[in-house]
């Protein structure tokens, strides 16, 4: 019935790379059409790959699967794709996060990735008014002035996004590296978020909240180990966006039971739930919410309540937030 449940409620997903959507059939389609060489020859060879230690390695396969993409074209197929799951899983409303860097580094002009991403949301929102905003991250492992040309060069687009993050090798990048980046993106006019304690320890959270003055957290879940950190949270309302099978993949946690999620949601953090990189972590949103339930027996009021956190960390306007939160209860009511 649970199960059930996961699957007909109307729900957002806030942590979606993009280019961690890309499947593997995609990337060997897109490799052989551009001329890209891969070190695989089938796309049983791509999956087989896709076992790893830590964050790094998997961040290695990440870049080099993206370098695939090329064309504008390119850029529309990997968004499309990823809105059409969104139907399929009742994701009404999604915040995807694109790695300019990641493609510009390669030659890849601005406008190449912009215009495949907008004509892909533009269609789905026409189709079947999918809502989606888009978050530009910054790759950490890079400069913050590689991030001050990165948000420069943006400013033709900047009506199109809605957001900035941090994202890339967290340990030894700490969210006070972009302070200048994160203020410019504020006097801009954008929301902000970060990746913070996923590797990294509970003072890059703190640093995110007052030195980035993020409005909400990716990741988070070391947060667990700072008392006074879980207050500050909960006191703050920050959403903390969890990727539960995103952090099994990598290691964060051993396994699922070991997973902190609902720890944290009973300490009163805003939690919510997503899947971070579906292509490479074995799961799309409904399964990380179904894994979570394998594990953890959810009760109807825990679905119910991270399903609206997940509304009540987006950066909707209020009164969409408010006409989602009356449709969730719907949903319940009926079930
Ligand atoms: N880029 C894509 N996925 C990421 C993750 N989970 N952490 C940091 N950077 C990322
Ligand atoms: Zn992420």
């Amino acid at each position: 019935m649970i199960n059930n449940l996961i699957k007909v409620l109307p729900k957002t997903e806030l942590h979606l790379h993009i280019e961690g959507s890309l499947e593997p059939e995609l990337m060997m389609e897109l490799a052989t059409k551009n001329g890209i060489s891969l070190p695989y020859e089938t796309v049983d060879e791509v999956r087989q790959a896709y076992q790893f230690d830590n964050l790094q390695s998997f961040l290695d396969l990440y870049y080099l699967g993206a370098a695939s993409l090329v064309t504008e074209d390119d850029f529309y197929q990997l968004m499309w794709r990823y809105l059409v799951r969104c139907k399929e899983q009742n994701i009404v409303h999604c915040e995807v996060m694109f790695d300019p860097q990641t493609h510009t580094q390669r030659g890849i002009e601005f406008e190449v990735f912009m215009e495949g991403f907008v004509r892909a949301i533009d269609q789905a929102k026409s189709e079947w008014g999918q809502s989606c905003y888009l978050i530009m991250s910054f790759l950490r492992h890079l400069s913050e002035q590689h991030a001050l040309e990165t948000l420069a060069a943006a400013q033709p687009y900047l009506s199109q996004i809605t957001a900035v993050g941090l994202d890339s090798s967290e340990l030894g990048n700490p969210p006070e590296k972009f302070a200048r980046v994160f203020a410019a993106a504020k006097r801009a006019g954008l929301k902000t978020t970060a990746h913070a304690g996923e590797e990294g320890p509970p003072d890059y959270i703190w640093q995110a909240l007052d030195i980035l003055e993020v409005d909400r957290i990716d990741h988070g879940v070391r947060s667990i180990e700072d008392s006074i950190l879980m207050q500050r949270l909960a006191e703050d309302k920050i959403t903390l966006t969890v990727c539960p099978l995103s952090n099994i993949k990598l290691c964060v946690f051993d396994d699922m039971q070991q997973h902190t999620i609902m720890d944290m949601l009973r300490q009163g953090a805003r939690v919510m739930v997503n899947s971070d990189d579906p292509s490479y972590f074995g799961g799309y949103l409904n399964e990380n919410y179904l894994q979570l339930h394998e594990t953890f027996d959810l009760s109807v009021d825990d679905l119910s309540l991270l399903v609206k956190n997940s509304f009540h960390g987006s950066f909707l306007p209020d009164s969409e937030i408010q006409h989602w939160l009356s449709q969730v209860d719907q949903v319940i009511d009926n079930h």
